[in-house]
């Protein structure tokens, strides 16, 4: 466990406060995922059930009973079994749920059919996020069921479905100081593999030797990815979720690499893109410096009171101005932003919230008004232009220069603070690194 107990055991109380009295949260744990044949992925434990938990083992159900006095937090996980321990490592048991994990009471998941009802009969409304694991979903509903079928008897159940997803997610949205240090060093630890891969970077080199450096920097810190590392080199940079890092990496070519790590269950997401032979040339860096100005317009919108598009609207008006200046777009730069002329060489937003999902979860919009920056709130920064060879009515200059630069940041009450600092961002500190590196 990353963060501290005290932590998680925040977290449910202050979902347990916006549920009231009179209500129930179910949570299920992920379930386990097959690869092939005997062999599973490696597990990832269910971000929301690990946000409040802390607890992760597959097969669990956090149960949530705001104001019930023998138990709030209840916890059913496997059973203690010295034969599957010896094949598939060790588990804490309903005792080691209560110990180490703070469950105010915990049954074996065996057990679960004879006890949830009874814990539902005394709740009218349920919160449960519907839709998200199907098979828990039909359990629920059976439980539900079993109820009606005994209204006769004078049995209660439940009224109201509410999607938990709702105050859950919000809450995800507001990273405690805590979460905002394992965040750090998520991002930290990204900031050293990009360092890495620039320095065994060079012509011949192939996509994924570059990738295994990566790889190698995030697990040597205990961290996993994110998501699977882009690393393009070429016409491969204009791919946006380009993943085969199959090439071998020429003179001349930028190599845009977009890869992030895992640690402690919170994502980091960082782009950078750089010349193969550690020098830019003339259009490359003209194209890299748009990307850049980009980038700076929209992180001087990222500060409270400020809505969540501002930051892509400024970065979508430096693009447009910048491929005016170098001559890839010919008009002005109020109908060119409106008739969305950028859009030929920027296809995607400039973020998204960051957490513990690399594109995390929080709503976007607050009824019909973009959503306020708030202190706690962590985002990515990534403007990009890509001109794939053979683009309409661009001259060959150009082709197969695709430039993404992808920071993140975390709001303040003054304004951001940048988590992936220390990486090289402009032409010349990216210059100086390639250089230092034979
Ligand atoms: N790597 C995924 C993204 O940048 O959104
Ligand atoms: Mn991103
Ligand atoms: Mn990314």
């Amino acid at each position: 466990m990353t963060l501290r107990k005290d932590e998680y055991a925040r977290r449910r109380k202050q979902l347990m406060k916006l549920m009231g009295k009179g209500a129930i949260a179910i949570i299920p744990a992920a379930p386990e995922r097959q690869r092939n044949s005997d062999v599973h992925y490696h597990y990832r434990p269910d971000s929301d059930f690990h946000y409040l938990t802390g607890f992760n083992e597959p097969e669990a159900v956090a149960v949530l009973i705001p104001g019930r006095e023998q138990a709030e937090y209840i916890l059913f996980v496997r059973d203690r079994d010295p034969t599957r321990e010896t094949w598939d490592g060790r588990r804490a048991g309903p005792e080691g749920a209560v110990r180490d994990y703070s469950a105010d009471d915990a049954f074996p998941v065996g057990d679960i059919d004879d006890i949830l009802p009874g814990l539902l009969e005394r709740c009218g409304r349920v919160y449960y996020s519907m839709g998200v694991n199907l098979d828990f979903d039909q359990r629920v509903v059976g439980w539900v069921n079993t109820l009606r079928g005994q209204t006769k008897l004078g049995i209660h159940s439940p009224q109201e479905f509410v999607a938990l997803e709702h105050p859950l997610h919000d809450m995800r949205l507001y990273k405690s100081k805590a979460e905002a240090t394992v965040m750090k060093r998520s991002a930290q630890i990204a900031v050293g593999a990009h360092v890495r891969a620039m320095r065994n970077t060079r012509p011949g080199v192939t996509e994924y030797e570059v990738m295994a450096e990566l790889l190698h920097e995030f697990h040597r810190h205990q961290a996993d990815i994110s998501y699977h590392p882009i690393v393009g080199g070429g016409a491969n940079g204009c791919i946006l979720h380009y993943h085969e890092n199959a090439d071998t990496l020429r003179d001349g070519d930028l190599l845009l690499i977009d890869a992030g790590c895992e640690y402690g269950l919170y994502a980091s997401d960082i782009t950078r893109t750089f010349p193969v032979n550690g020098r830019f040339s003339p259009a490359q860096k003209a194209i890299y410096d748009i990307v850049l100005e980009a980038q700076e317009a929209a992180f001087a919108c990222i500060k409270p009171g400020n809505h969540w598009n501002e930051p892509h609207d400024a970065a979508v008006r430096a693009i447009t101005q910048g491929l005016v200046r170098v001559g890839l777009l010919k008009g002005r730069l109020p109908a060119l932003i409106k008739e969305e002329a950028y859009r030929k060489f920027y296809m995607h937003r400039t973020g998204h919230w960051l957490g513990m999902d690399v594109h995390d979860v929080g709503e976007y919009k607050v009824g019909a008004e973009w959503r306020v920056f708030e202190p706690g709130m962590a985002l990515t920064v990534e403007p990009g232009i890509y001109i794939p060879a053979g683009t309409k009515g661009v001259p060959k200059r150009w082709w197969n220069i695709g430039v993404r630069i992808e920071d993140d940041v975390l709001v303040t009450s003054s304004g951001y603070e940048l988590l992936t600092s220390g990486l090289p961002r402009t032409t010349a500190e990216i210059e100086r690194v390639m250089a230092s590196a034979a």
